[in-house]
């Protein structure tokens, strides 16, 4: 058996005739963990939507292990295995932690196993604390754990996470980098992340995307070296930082 989980060929997304995804060939083997990296409006999160089957491509193909994504309604594609974190939250702020995980869970697992699998989450994201507490009380930080223990809940092979990171303090993305690292001890997994000491500190290999193609892929240090990355992405955020 191939050990590649995630395969795109030629994949192209166009949005009024401007390509937000534009001939992007992506391979990913099993247990790998990747970050994806690249300026805003490089076609990130819409490369994850094409992966989620929550947007169609306008070309191309997505294979994740032998399915054919481009045929598969996002709730097929996540019954498959894949489990997303989008950019936007899609976490219910009214109801408690562990009634958002147990939904999740409930969605893959069914009514009798989903109270054990979101206890296990809750444990996991070291939430047991804040079981009763409504989501939208938390802090922006811990809201974003509560939406990475509902992907959990389901138990993906194949995680992709949007910008995880987003809003958190310093030591709250080390700590999200530290889950991230355990997460992928049994999944494979993508993160989108803006922050470099995070992507550092995951020691995963990195791809680069700019106007929605692959720029540059190698580790953290080759990345880092690569003088057209350091030029279009790195060193335009030195830049807008100084
Ligand atoms: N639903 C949409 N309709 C039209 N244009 C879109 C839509 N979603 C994204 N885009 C455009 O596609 C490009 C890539 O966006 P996006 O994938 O969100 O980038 P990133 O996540 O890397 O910041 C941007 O130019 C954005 O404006
Ligand atoms: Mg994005």
């Amino acid at each position: 058996m191939s050990d590649i989980v995630l395969e795109t060929r030629g994949l192209v997304k166009e949005f009024g005739g401007l390509r937000a995804v534009d001939g992007v060939d992506f391979v990913l083997r099993r247990g790998e963990l990747r970050c994806l990296i690249g300026p805003n409006g490089a076609g990130k999160s819409t490369f994850f939507h094409l992966l989620a089957g929550t947007l169609r491509p306008t070309a191309g193909g997505i294979r994740f292990k032998d399915l054919d994504l481009t045929r598969l309604e996002p709730h097929e594609i996540a019954r498959a295995g894949m489990g997303i974190k989008f950019q936007v939250p899609r976490v219910y702020d009214q109801l408690p932690v562990a009634e958002n995980l147990w939904l999740s869970a409930h969605v893959r697992h069914g009514r009798a196993a989903a109270g054990t699998v979101a206890d296990r989450v809750l444990d996991e994201i070291r939430f047991l604390q804040h079981r009763n507490t409504p989501v939208g009380h938390l802090s922006h930080g811990d809201r974003q754990w509560v939406e990475i223990g509902m992907v959990l809940a389901a138990e993906p092979e194949l995680i992709l996470l949007d910008e995880p990171t987003a809003g958190m303090t310093h030591a709250e993305a080390r700590r999200t980098a530290d889950l991230v690292r355990e997460i992928n001890r049994r999944a494979t997994v993508i993160v989108v992340e803006h922050d470099m000491d995070f992507v550092r500190h995951l020691a995963a290999g990195v791809t680069v995307l700019h106007r929605g193609a692959i720029l540059a892929q190698g580790s953290m240090d080759e990345i880092r070296d690569n003088p057209v990355v350091r030029d279009i992405y790195l060193g335009k955020r030195r830049r807008a930082r100084g």
